[in-house]
């Protein structure tokens, strides 16, 4: 993966091995593991600016926002790596630029408004201009309905939900310069299925699924296109510390496809939605779950 020259901007001629699609897990795949692809890259967001907030991960592992990041520079988008923790932003920004890519990492809290002003200004200044808005940072309470704390609940919204309105806010006057943009909102099929004890994240991905509409509609005008991803049971850092492999087992085999998917799954869609290829698609959800939300066998506990 890192021996290839950049030629130009065409990033076209890259080689990576692909996962069978019919691999039955990826138990062998670490989450520190970059995705093994065959595959040349197409160039999808070729000339496009793309903010990931949340692009670092828990850990040395990869996750959803880290995933994105990085197959968004693959397929030639600049992008700029947003994380509240600078270390973990620049450790992706750091692996897009070993693979010839162009990225700057950038420290904010997408649950305060001007820290997202501030690092959109800072996309802006950087790139000079931007294109896509990945809003993937989101949070986990295990907390029940007895004991979910009004401080939690609030927080969890601020994190979830809040930010994603004042990153889209920030955004918004440079998607109308470049005469249109591309909001990606990271939900979960928490959004719309039985999910364990976890009250606040349930609804606050339900929350992202009516933000997104709500913008969709409103942004439409402006060739603003606002659509949503419902990830599965993935397995990322995010989830590793609580899943047991007993329970990762019974997720794998709660879905159709009976396999397990990664972040890298949730990537390739993220790249379909904020390119060109997706101009007629927007306030919609796209379900990335290997047939899951389809069945009656959820397992997450
Ligand atoms: N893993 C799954 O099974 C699964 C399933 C459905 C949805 N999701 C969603 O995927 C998204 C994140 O996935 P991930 O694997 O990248 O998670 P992650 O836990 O690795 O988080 C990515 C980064 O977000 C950063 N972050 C946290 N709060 C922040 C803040 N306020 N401002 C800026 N950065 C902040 C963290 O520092 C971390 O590096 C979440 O929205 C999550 O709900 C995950």
């Amino acid at each position: 993966m890192r021996d290839v020259p950049r030629s130009g901007e065409g990033l076209g001629v890259r080689k990576f091995v692909r996962l069978p699609y019919n691999a039955p897990t990826n138990f062998g795949l670490r989450t520190t593991d970059l995705e093994p692809r065959t595959t040349p890259m197409s160039g999808r967001l070729l000339h496009k600016v793309a903010i990931v907030t949340g692009a670092g991960s828990q850990g040395s592992g990869v996750g959803n926002g880290k995933a994105a990041a990085i197959t968004f520079a693959r397929e030639g988008a600049k992008v700029v790596c947003v994380d509240l923790s600078l270390d973990r932003a620049e450790e992706t920004a750091a692996q897009i630029r070993r693979e010839y890519g162009d990225a700057i990492a950038c420290q904010a809290d997408v649950a305060d408004k001007s820290s997202c002003d501030a690092m959109t200004a800072f996309a802006v200044e950087h790139f000079g201009q931007l294109d896509i808005l990945h809003n993937n940072v989101g949070i986990v309470m295990p907390e029940g309905v007895r004991d979910v704390t009004e401080a939690d609940w609030n927080r969890m919204f601020s994190v979830n939900v809040t930010s994603m309105l004042f990153t889209s806010q920030a955004a918004i006057p440079h998607f109308e310069t470049a005469g249109g943009g591309a909001i990606v909102n990271v939900s979960s099929v928490a959004a719309m299925r039985a999910y364990g004890v976890a009250t606040a994240y349930q609804t606050t991905k339900a929350a992202i699924v009516g933000l997104t509409i709500s913008l969709a509609s409103q942004l439409a005008e402006q060739s603003i296109r606002v659509n949503a991803i419902a990830p599965g049971l993935v397995w990322t850092p995010m989830v590793e510390p609580f899943v047991t492999p007993e329970l990762r087992e019974g997720r794998r085999r709660s879905a159709l496809l009976q396999n397990e998917g990664t972040a890298w799954d949730i990537a390739w869609g993220a790249v379909y939605l904020a390119s060109d290829e997706a101009r007629w698609v927007t306030g919609q959800v796209l379900t990335i779950d290997g047939g899951l939300t389809l069945t009656t066998r959820g397992v997450t506990r």
